[in-house]
């Protein structure tokens, strides 16, 4: 009986040798796949670590990568993308330096040709991703633009002429309408009559939130010691054609396409818009020289309103300058607008539209 015990365990002590040496024989056969390629023993162990069984094969079918432990220690791999990192590797032949450049793209489908011009539009902060043919497409065509303001134009429209389209009325407060970005004619929005105390003028319109923002802007505004007042608001179509037409009369096609929209394409006909004074004669550009003025374009962003046409943006809006007219898009963005310094343009193009 102890004869046949011993014989047992010696038969499973045989069996677990053998088993180990098959174990051993196979993970040095292994290893040695690794080696003839050219990667040493830290670069197996990250690869066993960080490479799934079936991705491991096809490492084996490529030659060796040297940037292969820089791609594996890196915090943007993502182990479910290592077959599209090697594929945009081959394609692009791209060297150690670059490889979080691939990270970047791979992670987030791009597969265009590598070049320094992609990467710098894919780092941008304002990139949108499926607006990037149009960005190569501008870029070709305006090789000496920058690049931050091909990603500013594209993501304004700007780069497709005459694009003319209907306003999304559904975005609220927040939606565009300028040069491109029009209003059906009967377009109009929940409107209230501004009380005296608000407006110089007396049955000026304005659309219900906007006028709440408005009224808490100008009574704060008051405790501080400064006087601002309403001198346009709400336009209709019709109003807007009016006023157009006679600009048109007074001061020639130059000055009227530079300050006032043609009708349609008015943000006043979206009531989320009004041109402010300190009282009637400080209407229009002598608002800029007033105390008003400053403590609107520093303040107006913590009640939902920006200052619209900036002096620096005309080229995106593509109206004049204008100090005394403010847009309400809410607090959120406004206070966004206001701390990065952009237009509501890219702003909409960006958050909104995307
Ligand atoms: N003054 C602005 C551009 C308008 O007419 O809507
Ligand atoms: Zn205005």
């Amino acid at each position: 009986m102890k004869k046949k015990i011993i014989i047992i365990l010696g038969i499973i002590l045989i069996l677990v040798f053998i088993l180990f040496s098959i174990q051993s024989i196979n993970r040095y056969l292994a290893f040695k796949k690794y080696k003839d390629i050219g990667y040493n023993r830290k670069q197996i162990e990250l690869i066993y670590q960080n490479i799934s069984i079936e991705d491991r094969k096809i490492l084996l079918e490529n030659k060796h990568l040297n940037c292969l432990d820089k791609m594996l220690l890196s915090d943007s791999y993502i182990k479910s993308n290592f077959v599209h990192y090697i594929d945009y590797i081959n394609n692009n032949s791209i060297e150690e330096e670059k490889i979080e450049d691939v990270l970047l793209l791979v992670n987030q489908g791009i597969i265009n040709p590598y070049s320094d011009s992609l990467i710098k539009i894919v780092k941008e902060p304002y990139f949108i991703k499926n607006r990037l043919e149009r960005y190569l497409n501008y870029l070709d065509s305006n090789s000496t633009k920058k690049i931050s303001k091909v990603i500013q134009l594209v993501n304004c429209n700007l780069d497709i002429e005459n694009n003319l389209r209907k306003t999304d009325v559904s975005k609220g407060p927040l939606m565009l309408v300028n040069s491109l970005y029009f209003l059906d004619k009967g377009y109009t929005t929940d409107l209230v009559i501004m009380e005296e105390g608000y407006s110089n003028y007396s049955d000026s319109k304005l659309n219900r939130e906007a006028y709440e923002h408005f009224k808490n802007l100008v009574n704060d505004a008051e405790i501080l010691g400064y006087h601002i007042r309403n001198n346009s608001s709400y336009r209709s179509y019709y109003q807007q054609e009016e006023l157009y037409n006679q600009y048109l009369r007074d001061y020639g096609i130059n000055y009227t396409k530079k300050y006032v929209s043609k009708p349609g394409y008015s943000e006043h006909q979206t009531g989320y818009s009004l041109d402010v004074g300190v009282d009637k004669r400080y209407a229009s550009s002598k608002f800029q020289d007033t105390k008003e003025f400053l403590w609107m374009k520093d303040n107006s962003y913590k009640y939902g309103f920006i200052l619209r046409y900036t002096q620096e943006g005309q080229e995106i809006f593509g109206y004049g300058y204008e100090p005394w007219h403010y847009r309400y898009v809410g607090v959120e963005a406004a206070t966004y607008i206001y701390e990065h310094n952009i237009t509501f343009e890219e702003y909409y193009g960006y958050f909104v539209e995307k």
